[in-house]
């Protein structure tokens, strides 16, 4: 099936490419795939359905769920030590066995959105036919455009994306299949359609977002014969800069999937499950990302780097670092960029930027102090002790390297994030349509309740 597509698709390197063969490729895969998977789920229920997964104790109830086993997600899989893993695959292995543009060094972030969804890495054919069908279906309606050229600059940019991607709904083709009565076995198909269609439009909403609030307003054309980064690099105004759009393709692919219980990808999985369209539930998985603990790191990570400058100016020594980090954590805030739930040493996806960083701009002064940070943060963090984890996580790198090539915008780094975040949770949701997923619904109790619980327990030991 696959070849056959390939086939086609390869007949020209340029723009002749059938839309038919890219998404419809993808779809026609999955739907190959997922009789296998979903026998093998019944299978797996019907024989360890009742078997013990975990234990759940009062201090998880009332620590943020850490570490309870209750989630489904196919992507990707944390490890506290090795960090993610997508599809089995490291960092460093998607970096390599993912197909690359022509002259470029940085996995296509398109192809990643097929891996997570089949478990397959897709061919470069696949994969240009794929990028070439998002490029197609990216422009926006014209209520949502006029709907966001009527935001004021003063709102943030990550609450003018979840506006954006909450008027979308229009497009859904799952709502309308639903209000026609269309059977529970057939949403995924619906479902899949408004994930491409909501992939392709996201760059675009992003960069009229940017260009109202921080240009003229002007926005470019997606054009069908570039890859998604590349793309959406050029509509942001990067389009000449080809370390950027190298980077914009790296980006997307390291923050596109962090397991299933994050807030953005648990709240984008929680309210598809009660059978939300896809731009629901995913302007939903957005709204979460905007928290400071979660997507808005980024933002918090550069503006607290330049007010670090500001103070030490040009002296990166260990003292005048260390000074600053006490003075940041005395006065009761967090360090930006460090800590993580799950992992609990340096993120893999830090290393990934470190490694472009070292790459592209090791002589930059805001790179220097990055590496400053990093060198002294672990250790002041140990020693106030509270963190779990002292160690960097993906937020921590990210805004510098934006800022070298321009984007020098802070508060619209989320929304970078947020475009990126797609190619993790949409896949995922297809395949809880797919695997016919029910509506989400832990059980909880009032604090009285629990202490009759624990009280009750504890006497009969
Ligand atoms: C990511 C984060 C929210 C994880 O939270 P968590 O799982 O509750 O983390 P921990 O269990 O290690 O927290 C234990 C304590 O250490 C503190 N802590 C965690 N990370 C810290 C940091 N970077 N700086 C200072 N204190 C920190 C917590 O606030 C908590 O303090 P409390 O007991 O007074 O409430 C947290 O590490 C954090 O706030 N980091 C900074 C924001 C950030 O970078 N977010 C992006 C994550 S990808």
């Amino acid at each position: 099936m696959f070849k056959v597509a390939a086939k086609k698709t390869i007949k020209s390197a340029t723009r002749s490419y059938s839309t038919k063969n890219g998404a419809a490729a993808l779809k026609q895969r999955f739907s190959e795939l997922l009789p296998a998977w979903q026998a093998d789920v019944k299978d797996l229920k019907t024989k360890y359905g009742d078997t013990v997964i975990g234990n759940v104790t009062l201090k998880q109830a009332y620590g943020g769920m850490r570490g309870i086993k209750g989630l489904v997600y196919e992507g990707s899989v944390l490890d506290p030590y090795e960090g993610i893993r997508f599809r089995g695959r490291t960092i460093p292995q998607i970096e390599k066995e993912l197909p690359h543009a022509e002259g470029g060094d940085e996995p296509l972030p398109e192809a990643l959105f097929w891996l997570l969804l089949t478990g397959e890495v897709p061919s470069a054919a696949q994969t240009k036919a794929f990028s070439e069908d998002l490029a197609a279906r990216a422009k926006l309606p014209k209520h949502v455009e006029e709907l966001i050229d009527r935001c004021p600059a003063t709102l943030h940019p990550m609450a003018q994306f979840s506006i954006g991607i909450n008027a979308l709904e229009t497009e859904s083709e799952f709502a309308k299949a639903y209000d026609n009565g269309v059977g529970k076995k057939e949403y995924w198909k619906y479902t899949f359609e408004d994930c491409i269609n909501l992939l392709a439009k996201l760059p675009t909403l992003a960069s009229r977002i940017y260009r109202n609030i921080f240009k003229d307003g002007k926005t470019i054309d997606a054009d069908p014969g570039l890859d998604f980064g590349r793309n959406f690099a050029a509509e942001l105004g990067f389009g000449d800069n080809k370390e950027f759009i190298e980077l914009m393709r790296l980006y997307l692919c390291i923050h596109s999937d962090h397991e299933g219980g994050n807030v953005s990808a648990h709240t984008t999985h929680l309210v598809g499950s009660a059978l939300s369209s896809p731009y629901l539930a995913f302007a939903a998985g957005m709204n979460g990302l905007a928290g400071p603990l979660h997507g808005r790191a980024n933002q918090e990570v550069l503006k607290w780097l330049k007010e670090m400058k500001k103070e030490v100016g040009d002296d990166f020594s260990e003292e005048k670092i260390e000074k600053y980090l006490w003075k940041t954590l005395n006065s009761g805030r967090v360090i930006p960029g460090y800590g993580h739930a799950v992992l609990r040493k340096t993120d893999p996806r830090y290393m990934a930027q470190r490694e472009f960083a070292l790459q592209h701009m090791k002589d930059y002064d805001m790179f220097k102090l990055v590496s400053a940070v990093y060198k002294v943060a672990p250790k002041v963090l140990k020693e106030q002790g509270k963190t779990k984890n002292p160690w960097p996580n993906v937020d921590s790198h990210s805004g510098i390297l934006l800022e070298y090539y321009g984007l020098t915008q802070e508060s619209f780094y989320t929304v970078l994030f947020g475009v990126a975040r797609a190619f993790g949770v949409l896949p995922a949701l297809i395949i809880d349509r797919g695997l016919g997923m029910p509506i989400e619904r832990p059980k909880s109790f009032s604090t009285q309740k629990y202490r009759e619980l624990v009280e009750a327990k504890a006497k009969q030991q």
